[in-house]
């Protein structure tokens, strides 16, 4: 890990605040009165979400931990997870719509408790008849297609262990995965849906299985329709398997510690993480914190417009909606299809009530203008969300404004793939909010902020967030590698969970991410964060997004380097350039002024939408560029790489 701050400067003071609404305060299902008992007895308070489910044998152990950092949850006790989303909802809501799912082109589908669970049947009797049994792995390459859900389901049904992966991801990086969790069988679709588009599933199965011994059967959806090649023997229509199925599958009675998913995330190094949950204390932590972050009641329709091959879709799409027996939306296609205001569309049609999105959406939209959310009524929401990334207070404002009508709460949520549920964000009916702060760990969750020794700091300063406690929803490893798990995560502050964020609380408690640790910048001795310095530049009228980077300086140690995309009717210049960093050292100080700044009309971005800031990094300092293979927009790299060398070159920096 590059060098990391003693303590984060922050310059930025964001004063606005907003109280809960009273009304909402009145009727939310988290209270404050939650909020105390937890403080006083956390492990009182996971245990009584657990007890929320439903179990097949009670656990003897709340809490194992008498082998750090390998925590065990529930012990003893043994559960399925499908059971859990599905059956027990049927007597009482069993004509309830759990998804509506809307295609890209049009096509629509409202599936109801009971039809989610024969779906799942079939397929789970489907897959045991291919040879699929506990204990082993499934790959999921999917669009977002109810397919997709039910296949998750189906594995948890039968005790084999899914790994989903994202329907962007290369034949290559396909494989990888695939043959780090040693896949049995892959379930696929011919072709998946994008911008008008059609992305060839199959085709890219087919080649990543050229190394894939491990796989025995690959089961396709027909989505499209297009042509697939085909393997005899091998190869499955997903119809044609589950149609002569029966309708009921004996769930498997699983471990509270049984493998429920892998799934991989970038980490330093070229080789992806698999980030390993299990049973039990997963589906309690995204249950609990589904039901009390989102506030969630009988009559809502609640939308997160995730992907599934991300953790968020994982357990605020499929695990924690569907075990609180909630109604959920489930789009398959680009915002932008076949117009910018399709998001807007959805929301009308079907009266959604919580909308769930990243804040790099949000500045989507607010660069596509106001008027076409403006075309439709979005007066049934009444509550935002917001995940992935800082959000910086111009965008938060812009959701709560346009989206939200000034109504509605948002509750902006810090959480990773390693934590599996969120950890620190607002109760929509509880805690005050700040734009641009999660605000608070959650109840039954420890997180702190310290420095270079591990030790906390004071309310006003920065360091390293760190969660204190172990809790339900952790990760248990990573895949086949306990050894990386440790030292990633658990050897750098002893007894202590390295988040890998920057983070600050301010004077009231209020925790303020700042970013990836490595996305920390020293400038003259002075440690500045790349996100405020972000803020601040998005936060002139004339700009949509913008990454900051620190590039290597003789000087300063290390000079601030900004890429700016302008609003679409604005052209960019010299004069705008030097008001754009004005702009900043006004905001921020005379210490975060860009040394330069390169206008561009795309940052590159990963799939699921994060600014590779690595690579601007890369270019900024003139280096070899690292693997750019998991852009979703390369070609926008050479171009930026041709103007970040004028701007150095012209010497901006000062
Ligand atoms: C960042 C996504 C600021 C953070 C659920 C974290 C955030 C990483 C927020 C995990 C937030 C996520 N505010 N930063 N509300 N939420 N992050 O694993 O850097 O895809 O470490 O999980 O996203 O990303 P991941």
């Amino acid at each position: 890990m590059p060098d990391a701050p003693k303590t984060i400067e922050s310059l930025e003071v964001e004063e606005r605040v907003f109280a809960p609404p009273p009304e909402f305060a009145a009727r939310a299902t988290a209270d404050a009165d939650l909020v105390r008992r937890a403080a006083e007895d956390p492990l009182g308070y996971w245990a009584d979400e657990a007890e929320r489910l439903d179990w097949m044998k009670p656990w003897q152990t709340l809490l194992d931990d008498s082998n750090p950092p390998f925590y065990k949850w529930f012990v003893g006790g043994e559960l399925n997870v499908s059971v859990n989303c599905l059956d027990r909802h049927l007597d009482q809501r069993g004509e309830r719509v759990a998804l509506y799912w809307e295609g890209e082109p049009g096509d629509r589908q409202a599936i109801t408790y009971r039809d989610l669970h024969e779906r799942v049947c079939r397929l789970a009797n489907g897959l045991r008849s291919l040879g699929v049994k506990r204990g082993d792995r499934v790959a999921i390459y999917l669009g977002m297609v109810p397919e997709l859900p039910a296949a998750m389901l189906a594995c948890a049904r039968i005790g084999a262990a899914h790994t989903v992966i994202f329907g962007g991801f290369s034949p290559d990086s396909l494989s990888d995965r695939i043959q780090d969790c040693s896949c049995r069988a892959v379930i696929t679709a011919d072709e998946g849906w994008r911008n008008g588009k059609t992305i060839a599933l199959k085709e890219n199965v087919d080649k990543a299985l050229t190394s894939c011994p491990s796989v025995e059967a690959v089961v396709c959806v027909r989505r499209t329709g297009g042509e697939v090649g085909w393997v005899d023997g091998r190869d499955h229509w997903y119809h044609e398997l589950v149609a002569g199925q029966p309708p009921e599958c004996e769930p498997e009675a699983m471990d509270a510690e049984d493998l429920l998913y892998v799934l991989y995330t970038s980490g330093t190094t070229g080789k992806p993480k698999g980030i390993v949950h299990t049973t039990g204390g997963y589906l309690t932590a995204v249950a609990a914190t589904h039901r009390h972050v989102f506030d969630i009641r009988d009559d809502d329709i609640f939308w997160c417009a995730a992907d599934c091959g991300w953790v968020t879709g994982h357990s605020y799409i499929v695990y924690g909606p569907l075990a609180n027996g909630c109604t959920g939306v489930l789009y398959e296609g680009a915002p932008g299809f076949p117009g910018p205001d399709r998001w807007w569309e959805i929301v009308e049609r079907y009266g959604v009530t919580i909308l769930y999105t990243a804040p790099t959406a949000i500045r989507t939209f607010m660069k596509w203008g106001k008027e076409h959310p403006r075309l439709h009524d979005l007066s049934t929401l009444r509550l935002l969300g917001s995940v992935g990334e800082p959000i910086n207070p111009e965008a938060w404002i812009w959701y709560q404004e346009t989206i939200g009508g000034g109504r509605c709460p948002i509750v902006d949520t810090w959480w990773q793939t390693e934590t599996g549920c969120i950890m620190i964000s607002p109760l929509p009916g509880v805690t005050a909010t700040k734009p641009g702060s999660a605000t608070h760990a959650l109840p039954g969750v420890g997180a702190d902020i310290v420095d270079e020794l591990g030790e906390s700091v004071p309310f006003g300063s920065g360091g390293y967030l760190v969660l204190t406690e172990p809790w339900p929803g952790m990760l248990r490893t990573l895949y086949g590698d306990d050894e990386r798990f440790v030292e990633t995560y658990w050897s750098r502050f002893p007894g202590l969970y390295l988040a890998g964020d920057g983070a600050r609380r301010d004077e009231d408690g209020y925790y303020w991410l700042m970013g990836r640790i490595d996305d920390v910048m020293n400038v003259s001795g002075h440690r500045l964060s790349t996100i405020e310095i972000e803020s601040a530049l998005v936060d002139h009228e004339a700009v949509v997004e913008a990454a900051v980077v620190g590039r290597s300086d003789p000087t300063t140690g290390q000079a601030i380097a900004a890429f700016v995309t302008l609003q679409a009717s604005i052209e960019g210049d010299d004069a705008l350039i030097a008001e754009l960093r004005q702009h900043v050292a006004t905001r921020i100080g005379g210490i975060a002024r860009p040394a330069s700044i390169v206008l561009t009309d795309d940052l590159p971005k990963t799939r699921s939408g994060k600014i590779m800031r690595r690579l601007l990094r890369d270019i900024s300092d003139d280096r070899q560029m690292g693997d750019v293979t998991t852009l979703a927009n390369a070609e926008v790299v050479s171009e930026i790489a041709q103007m970040a060398a004028a701007a150095r070159a012209a010497g901006t920096g000062e």
